[in-house]
């Protein structure tokens, strides 16, 4: 092969110039030209396909930043859809006018799905990434153990697992951890930690809300914030049980703060907060306000009266108060774990076309005797017998749900990734740009505007 494709798509993470960055060194090792697809499969959908040269002389244009969060090739949820062999027809087309001999698509699960029909006709490779971790799988045959139903509306099914999951052997995870997951879970153990103070000054309780939709995996890694109780989407959340120790803390201490993940479930399984079906083709959905009805039923059950006994605080709405990290999370300079990792993964993804890969994932292990190290993964595999990507949801033996904090097992998971996971780089560079006076009297300056003057488009 002698040019690629990348674009990514899907929910921006802070990982994903390094991703383009370790792909476009790789390339140029190679002597592979890289062709940047703006706004994910959207361009795709152009018939003038904006598109940059990341690779130049094979030397990478200067805007390819892989300190810097989100992508300098802009993102967009924009899939191509299988049934339209028009349209899919016109985008292979397109690619082929472009010289392109594969693509490398940098994105979850949403992305391994949409670029499904697309791999029948041109070799394409996923670098995984994504905030709430759920591209995986917690042992190679884990999708045998989907079942499905027909929905009592048909069209559609209801997925459930036949049998309780194997034991996890930490060792056998399919792909460990994705990047952004680490710089999510920093962001958030800070927000936690930030939150503390502020909660144990006024004598209140916090609930801080984390994104990963249906995955507690932001929402164990924010335990570095040392909230008293985390409640994860793979746990339903037992109202009485909660209610218990959360008075059981606030009365040795006067404030309480719990994390909770967006996606947490009632007893019979259904969201807290709302949810919205987006037009992502993996059928997530869209949630908020998890949080919100949390402190609501707390509200209920606690009462008035027994915060009145704690002097200054008279009634519970006024003593317990929500928070979101939201977009926070997402955003900003990944830390280094995110860059280093989500570098190799896009190396990993070059070779991977070059060797003649198609539809497989790169992915990223670990094994106590090497640490971390990239692997490839097919992605039929990560499919159930009908075809079907299922997000990761945690395993159950991460968390334990009596004392609502991660389980030993969870313990171990998160101390490779997070022990070294912030560089000294990342500490002097806050030290030296957040107060740089130069921010006060010079406008931001967006990638986005010297991108722009790089766009080239297709003779239509
Ligand atoms: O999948 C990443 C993610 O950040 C989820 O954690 C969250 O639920 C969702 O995307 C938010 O999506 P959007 O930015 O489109 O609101």
């Amino acid at each position: 092969m002698k040019r690629i494709g990348i674009l990514t798509a899907g929910g921006d993470t802070p990982a994903l110039n390094a991703t383009i960055h370790g792909a476009v060194q790789r390339a140029n090792q190679r002597k592979v030209e890289v062709i940047g697809l703006m706004r994910g499969f959207n361009c795709l959908f152009d018939s003038r396909v904006p598109h940059v040269h990341l690779n130049p002389l094979f030397s990478e244009i200067p805007e390819l930043d892989p300190t810097k969060g989100g992508t300098l090739l802009g993102a967009s949820r924009d899939y191509v859809d299988a049934q339209d062999t028009n349209c899919l027809d016109q985008t292979i087309d397109r690619l082929r006018r472009l010289k392109i001999e594969g693509v490398i698509c940098i994105g979850g699960d949403g992305t391994l799905n949409g670029m499904q029909p697309l791999c029948e006709r041109i070799p394409m490779v996923l670098a995984s990434k994504t905030i709430d971790n759920d591209l995986g799988l917690n042992f190679p045959n884990e999708v045998d153990s989907w079942l499905r139903d027909p929905l009592d509306e048909p069209p559609g099914y209801k997925y459930r697992r036949g049998h309780k999951l194997a034991e996890c052997d930490l060792q056998q995870m399919v792909n460990y951890v994705t990047p952004g997951f680490a710089t999510a879970v920093f962001v958030s153990a800070g927000g936690v930690e930030r939150i503390r103070t502020t909660a144990e000054s006024h004598r209140r309780i916090a609930i801080v809300e984390v994104m990963g939709r249906h995955t507690g995996y932001i929402a164990l890694g924010a335990a570095y914030g040392q909230p008293d109780l985390i409640l994860v989407p793979e746990s339903p959340v037992n109202v009485d049980l909660l209610v218990d120790r959360v008075k059981e803390i606030y009365d040795l201490q006067q404030n309480v703060v719990i994390v909770c993940g967006e996606g947490v479930v009632d007893a019979s399984g259904r969201e807290l907060g709302a949810a919205q079906r987006s037009t992502d083709p993996a059928g997530n959905l869209q949630l908020s306000g998890a949080s919100e009805q949390l402190r609501a039923l707390l509200i209920k059950a606690i009462g008035d009266d027994y915060f009145r006994t704690y002097r200054r605080i008279e009634t519970a709405k006024e003593a317990i108060f929500t928070r979101k990290i939201g977009h926070t999370q997402r955003g900003g300079r990944p830390v280094l774990f995110d860059r280093f990792y989500a570098a190799q993964l896009g190396g990993k993804a070059v070779d991977m076309l070059l060797e003649g890969q198609n539809n497989f994932v790169s992915v990223l292990q670990w094994s106590h005797d090497r640490g971390f190290y990239v692997d490839s993964f097919n992605g039929q595999r990560l499919r159930d017998r009908w075809g079907h990507i299922h997000a990761r949801h945690m395993h159950p033996s991460f968390y334990d749900p009596q004392n609502m904090v991660p389980s030993k097992v969870g313990i171990e998971y998160l101390l490779p990734i997070f022990t070294n996971a912030v560089g000294h780089d990342d500490m002097e560079n806050l030290r030296q740009t957040l107060f740089d006076s130069g921010n006060l009297f010079r406008s931001y300056h967006s990638v986005n505007t010297d991108m722009n003057r790089r766009i080239q488009y297709l003779d239509p």
